[in-house]
C-alpha cells in the first residue's frame, strides 16, 4: 500500500505540483478544490499520462474531505494569489478565512500528517495553519525559501553564465519584500560568491531575488508563479516522504532560535519522515541581523492579527 498525500487546490500551484509528485511515482496522490469536476478532471488527466510515463500512482480529484484521511503530507495551496501592484500581504484577510478552514479540515482526517503551507502572505498562513491544525509546531513548514533561494540560484548562473548545478545559496526571512538572501553563505562550485561578483551585482541579484514574485505576476498579469514554487514544494515534500534529512529554508515557527519568539521565519532547517528535525542557527553579521529582524517584524505584524 503506497502512502498518500493530500494537495489542497487545483489551481496552477496545487495541480502543477499534483503533477509533478505524480510522475515521481512513489506516493498516490489526492488533489481537493471547492470547485466542482476540476480537481476530479485534471487527476483524470494525469492518471490518463500514466500509460505514455509509465508511473502507477492513484491520482484521486475530490470535492470531500473525506478524501484526504490517511495523509502522510497535506500541501495547502489553496486561496487566491496576487494581481499586479498586489503585495503578498494584500491577500490576508480573504486567504486566512480559507487557510483556516482547510487546515482545521484536513488535520481532522489526517492527524499525523505534515503540513506543508504555500498560500500566501505564506509565514503568516502558517501560523494560521498550525493555530487551526493544532499540529506541533515540527509538523507544519512555510514554503517560500526553497523559491527564493532558486531564484537567487538562477540570477546568479545567469550572472557568472555557469551552470545552475555549481549554485548553492539560500534566503532567510519572511517569503515577502523584506526577505533576506545572504551572499556571504552563497557560493559558486564552493567559491563564496563576494569572491566572485561586485557588491554592486550581488546587490542586484539581492534586490531581483525580493522582486521574483512580483517579475512574474507582473507579466502573467493573471495571476502568479506555479512551476518554481511547486518544484520547491516538491522537494521538501520528498525530504519528509523520504526522509532525506536534507537542509532546505523553510518557515517555521521560531521559539527562541535567532533571538526569535512566536513567529514563522525562513531559516536553514533539517527536513525528515518527522518534519522538522533540527533548526539550524547559523551566524549573522550586524547586516544580516538587522534585516533578518526586519523582516520577521512585518510578519509578526500580520500573525498579530489572528491571535
Ligand atoms: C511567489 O513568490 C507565489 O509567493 C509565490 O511566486
Amino acid at each position: 500500500m503506497r502512502k498518500k498525500v493530500t494537495i489542497v487546490g487545483a489551481g496552477n500551484v496545487g495541480a502543477t505540483l499534483a503533477q509533478r509528485i505524480t510522475e515521481r511515482d512513489h506516493v498516490d496522490v489526492v488533489m481537493i478544490d471547492v470547485m466542482e469536476g476540476v480537481p476530479q478532471g485534471k487527476a483524470l488527466d494525469l492518471l490518463e499520462a500514466g500509460p505514455v510515463l509509465g508511473y502507477d500512482t492513484c491520482v484521486t480529484g475530490t470535492n470531500n474531505y473525506d478524501d484526504t484521511a490517511g495523509s502522510e503530507i497535506i500541501v495547502i495551496t489553496a486561496g487566491l494569489a496576487r494581481k499586479p501592484g498586489m503585495s503578498r500581504d494584500d491577500l490576508l484577510a480573504a486567504n486566512g478565512d480559507i487557510v483556516k478552514q482547510v487546515a482545521a479540515e484536513t488535520a481532522k482526517r489526517s492527524p499525523q500528517a505534515v503540513m506543508i503551507v504555500v498560500t500566501n502572505p505564506m509565514d503568516i498562513m502558517a501560523f494560521v495553519a498550525m493555530k487551526a491544525s493544532g499540529f506541533p509546531k515540527e509538523r507544519v513548514i512555510g514554503m517560500g525559501g526553497v523559491l527564493d533561494s532558486a531564484r537567487f540560484r538562477t540570477f546568479i548562473a545567469l550572472e557568472l553564465a555557469v551552470s545552475v548545478e555549481n549554485i548553492n545559496a539560500f534566503v532567510m526571512g519572511g517569503h515577502g519584500d523584506t526577505m533576506v538572501p545572504l551572499p556571504r553563505y552563497s557560493s559558486v562550485a564552493g567559491i563564496p560568491l563576494p569572491e566572485l561578483l561586485s557588491a554592486d551585482r550581488i546587490k542586484a541579484l539581492v534586490e531581483r531575488t525580493r522582486n521574483g514574485g512580483a517579475e512574474i505576476v507582473a507579466l502573467l498579469k493573471t495571476g502568479s508563479a506555479y512551476y518554481a514554487p511547486s518544484v520547491a514544494t516538491l522537494e521538501m515534500m520528498e525530504s519528509i516522504l523520504l526522509d532525506k534529512k536534507k537542509i532546505l529554508p523553510c518557515s517555521v515557527l521560531l521559539e527562541g532560535e535567532y533571538g526569535v519568539q512566536s513567529v514563522f521565519a525562513g531559516v536553514p532547517v533539517k527536513l525528515g519522515a518527522k518534519g522538522i528535525e533540527q533548526v539550524i542557527e547559523v551566524k549573522l553579521n550586524d547586516e544580516e541581523r538587522i534585516a533578518f529582524m526586519k523582516s520577521v517584524e512585518a510578519v509578526k505584524s500580520g500573525c498579530a492579527k489572528f491571535t
